[in-house]
């Protein structure tokens, strides 16, 4: 962007730059002939790399109120400015140069041209590093944000991506980037190659939304360079576009490609190469910390499945009891992640049930005061078998077993712990715990029909549970219900 209120200064600038090119791209020039037609030029064009700038137009400081514009209020510090004086000696104060971050400052008479196209490039290369940290430092936020959240499955995209776009920064050209990997079974084998079948691992421009990839028209423009790179095993460099070619440690392939690249020099092959090896480490660490967890949450659900199964009831027990608790947890406003962990925890609840004889446990009829408390001892019983863990879902596991048959009004037990003192995870499973106790037929009784379960909750909000939480279930009924029918005990034999 020239800036000057002569005509002629214009004139001299852009003859002297005219065969310039930078990166293999010409120059482009945006003239303005006073301080406010640059004040919002700026504004239109973000994107401008130099400024050369006159310091006296409309008034003997035009310059610098533009400078002082640029950046303060278009908050635009990517702009390299040359400030330009016909006045001799009249330098502007060394603050001003450093505040507002100030290239140079020349006098209108030495730009010859040749000491112009050294400034000009000198400029232009500070511009294009200055671009580059930028978009960096978003690869890199979004890095740390994906390992912040390492548990969701998004965080892999996220990660990738973040990557990806510091990578995209040092290649000149601004390309858009795709990371796509062959599809494998589930194994991680290889299935043998074929042009469809393609994974999307990340991609940053036009290829940032996953779902423009899986649309093939989208994509299909690739597959003759997919082919090429197939068949050569390596890097392809043609009209614009640069693939490469890695092959993980599990044998699959992954291909990168960079659209629009100004030339194939400006990529540079070994990052690349060190790129796609990182990524398709992480990817698989990540992928394995992912099933890790999955195998975590399966093993306690099938082992409060396996519980339930020893006291006739069907594993669907627990899943409901799980999809209810988490339901009642989301709607009294615990976070997802807490609300997840009470999801994995719940089917626990009865873990201490294990130890109760069968005699009692699977009785047709009433208890006895004696079998009563026997069958009593399992929420301790439960709570000592995981209180010994560390993990995040089986501490709370540990307290939902303690504290499932306390009651809001400290009647309960085995603590006669009362009101707010009973962990939130407690109450909620006591309510979901009774709820589908009542809504389903157990050795010892027949499933209630609705109108009397929801009786009886009106009746003990405030005595046996947290009133606040029951408001939360009439709220909440037809999901419940909806979970109740998605669940259906089918009649099965006990194990
Ligand atoms: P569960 O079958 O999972 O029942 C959980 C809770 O639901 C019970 O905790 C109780 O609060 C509620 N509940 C279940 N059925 C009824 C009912 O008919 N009326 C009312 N008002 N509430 C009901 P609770 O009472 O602490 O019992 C804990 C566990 O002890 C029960 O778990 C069940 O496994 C066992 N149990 C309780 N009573 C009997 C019984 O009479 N016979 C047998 N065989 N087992 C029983
Ligand atoms: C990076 O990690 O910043 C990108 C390239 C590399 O893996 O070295
Ligand atoms: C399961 O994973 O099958 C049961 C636990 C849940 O409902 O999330
Ligand atoms: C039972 O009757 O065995 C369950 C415990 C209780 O009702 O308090
Ligand atoms: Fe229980
Ligand atoms: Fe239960």
């Amino acid at each position: 962007m020239i800036v000057d209120d002569e005509p002629g200064v214009h004139d001299i600038t852009t003859l002297a730059l005219k065969s310039v090119s930078f990166s293999g791209r010409p120059l482009e020039f945006i003239h303005c002939y006073s301080g406010k037609q640059a004040c919002e030029s700026i504004i239109k064009h973000p994107d401008v790399a130099m400024m050369m700038l006159d310091v006296v137009m409309e008034t003997d400081h035009a310059g610098l109120d533009v400078v002082k514009f640029v950046r303060e209020v278009a908050n635009n510090h990517t702009v390299r400015i040359i400030l330009r004086t016909g006045q001799p000696g009249r330098a502007p104060e060394r603050e001003v140069i450093t505040a507002f971050d100030i290239n140079d400052y020349k006098d209108k008479t030495e730009l010859t041209s040749s000491k112009l196209f050294t400034l000009v490039y000198s400029c232009l290369r500070s511009y294009r590093d200055i671009v580059a940290i930028d978009a960096s430092k978003k690869g890199l936020s979004r890095v740390i944000d994906a390992s912040a959240h390492i548990f969701k499955l998004s965080a892999v995209e996220n990660f990738t991506r973040g990557v990806l776009e510091q990578l995209v920064a040092l290649v000149s050209g601004k390309p858009d980037a795709v990371l796509i990997k062959s599809k494998t079974d589930v194994d991680g084998l290889v299935v043998s190659y074929e042009k469809e079948h393609w994974n999307l691992v990340a991609g940053t421009g036009r290829f940032t939304q996953v779902a423009d990839l899986n649309q093939r028209a989208n994509f299909g423009v690739f597959n003759k360079l997919l082919d090429m790179v197939m068949q050569q095993k390596r890097f392809v460099y043609q009209d614009r576009t640069y693939a490469a070619y890695f092959e993980d440690r599990q044998g699959n392939v992954n291909v990168l490609i960079l659209d629009g690249v100004d030339s194939s020099e400006s990529v540079d092959n070994d990052i690349i190469q060190i790129f796609m090896r990182n990524v398709s480490i992480a990817y698989e660490n990540i992928k394995l910390q992912l099933d890790l967890e999955e195998t975590q949450r399966e093993i306690v659900c099938l082992l409060g499945e396996a519980v339930e199964r020893r006291s006739m009831e069907t594993g669907n027990h627990v899943r409901r009891v799980a999809a209810m608790s988490e339901l009642l947890a989301l709607a009294s406003g615990l976070s997802e992640e807490e609300s997840a962990i009470l999801r994995y925890a719940s089917p626990l609840h009865d873990l201490g049930k294990i130890a109760i004889p069968d005699s009692i446990l699977n009785k047709p009829g009433t208890h006895t005061p004696e079998e009563t408390l026997i069958m009593r001892t399992h929420a301790e019983i439960g709570y000592q078998m995981l209180a010994a863990s560390n993990r995040k879902v089986l501490k709370a596991a540990a307290v939902i077993a303690h504290e499932h048959h306390e009651r809001w009004d400290g009647k309960g037990y085995p603590q006669g712990k009362s009101g707010n003192d009973i962990h939130i995870n407690g109450r909620i499973t006591a309510i979901a715990d009774v709820f589908d106790a009542l809504a389903n037929d157990r050795c010892y009784k027949k499933a209630w029909p609705m109108d009397k379960i929801l009786d009886l909750f009106r009746q003990e909000k405030g005595k046996h549970f947290d009133p606040q939480l029951v408001d939360l279930l009439f709220e909440r009924l037809d999901e419940i219900k909806v979970i109740q029918s998605q669940y259906q005990d089918k009649i099965s034999s006990p194990i």
